[in-house]
């Protein structure tokens, strides 16, 4: 056996990345592979469930090519994600714990997510997990905040309508960018100055809960007057090359990014107000945005709050997290429903036991 056992082996199939990774007791990364399918998504403007499933089934065998010797555990995504793209995962993982005779975990994708930040940039040891500590989770998917306390998880926030990453696609996509969108908005808007501010959407009812579609609206109008408002109806701008982007699209991305990281730091602000987070880790795939990893540090050191983000790397969907997740789970004893785990499309955080 390599390194501090426990070993975890483990597979992330939710989405459009295929993923194993084979993890140590200390959470050191032996080896972590992924297959994108951004390629074949790409033609369609967002991700195909079908392709995605069919990408996995090819995809997988030779990623799961690296040795299994030394494996004491298998761990894979159950949810959420495309059932039929989980699916793929999760059998593939169960059969491979079956026929090596060790533990099957079933991972929430979220709870990787969460956890994330604990991780080192260099494959080191893992940090350990506090006890307690607020998870912001925003993503393609999700736009979360949790709150996790001993075993118990409650969630704190989350949107009522498109995801932070959503929105970042959707803006891209009205301005002729290409998916997946918020990397590109994240170049343009280094060449780009903020200057005019969005509103930040609040709720009448107090809540933290998120809201982005009203941003998409206002994108909309400003790329309007921009001569560059995709065609009534429509959704995608007219197809535009990053280098030809003008200045003025440079500043709108610019203010796009502004507003989804002022939202943020408004509900985190709000949060950490009434309930006094002491560390909060940020992730998923918008963890990766610059603005978001200057801003939401910058924000904890003003309040003391402890803000650990992912490592760049880490931001995306690996396997990784998921070993992480599940490692933390098998040295807890805590495996839910194990081999007799579904691929459920919504599993909800905050029903974990
Ligand atoms: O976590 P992830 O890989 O997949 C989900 O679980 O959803 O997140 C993907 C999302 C996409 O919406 C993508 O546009 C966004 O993360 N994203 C970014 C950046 N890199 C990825 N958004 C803003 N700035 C970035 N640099
Ligand atoms: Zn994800």
């Amino acid at each position: 056996m390599t390194g501090q056992a426990p070993v975890v082996l483990a597979l992330e199939t939710s989405c459009d990345e295929t993923a194993v990774a084979l993890l140590d007791g200390a959470g050191r990364v032996l080896s972590s592979r992924i297959a994108s399918q951004e390629d074949a998504h790409r033609l369609f403007g967002g991700v195909v469930p079908e392709i995605a499933a069919r990408a996995h089934l090819t995809n997988l065998p030779p990623l799961l090519d690296a040795a299994l010797a030394g494996v004491d555990a298998v761990a894979a995504t159950a949810g959420p994600g495309l059932v039929g793209a989980l699916l793929v995962g999760l059998s593939e993982g169960k059969g491979l714990a079956l026929g090596l005779g060790v533990p099957f975990v079933p991972v929430n994708h979220i709870e990787g997510h969460a956890l994330s930040p604990f991780l080192p940039s260099d494959g080191g040891a893992a940090a350990p997990v506090p006890e307690e500590f607020a998870a912001l989770v925003v993503s393609g998917g999700h736009t979360h905040v949790f709150a996790f306390s001993g075993g118990r998880i409650e969630r704190l926030a989350r949107t009522r309508d498109d995801a932070a990453g959503e929105a970042f696609d959707k803006v891209a996509k009205m301005a002729g960018l290409g998916y997946p969108g918020g990397p590109a908005v994240d170049r343009l808007a280094r060449r780009g100055a903020a200057g005019r501010p969005f509103a930040v959407a609040q709720f009448k009812d107090g809540s933290r809960d998120f809201s982005f579609s009203g941003l998409k609206t206002a994108v909309r109008e400003r790329l309007g007057e921009l001569g560059r408002a995709p065609a009534p109806g429509g959704s995608g701008g007219a197809a535009l090359r990053e280098e030809d982007a003008p200045r003025e699209l440079c500043d709108l991305m610019a203010d796009v990014e502004e507003a989804i990281v002022a939202q943020l730091l408004d509900r985190l602000s709000k949060l950490h107000v009434e309930k006094r987070l002491g560390v909060l880790s940020v992730s998923g795939g918008v963890a990766a945005n610059t603005l978001v990893r200057e801003r939401i540090p910058a924000w904890g050191r003003s309040r003391g709050v402890d803000v650990r983000v992912a490592a760049r790397a880490l931001t995306g969907d690996t396997a990784v997290m998921i070993a992480f997740a599940g490692l933390g789970r098998l040295v807890a004893g805590r495996f839910g429903e194990g081999l007799g785990a579904i691929a459920r499309s919504r599993w909800p955080l905050e029903t974990l036991e």
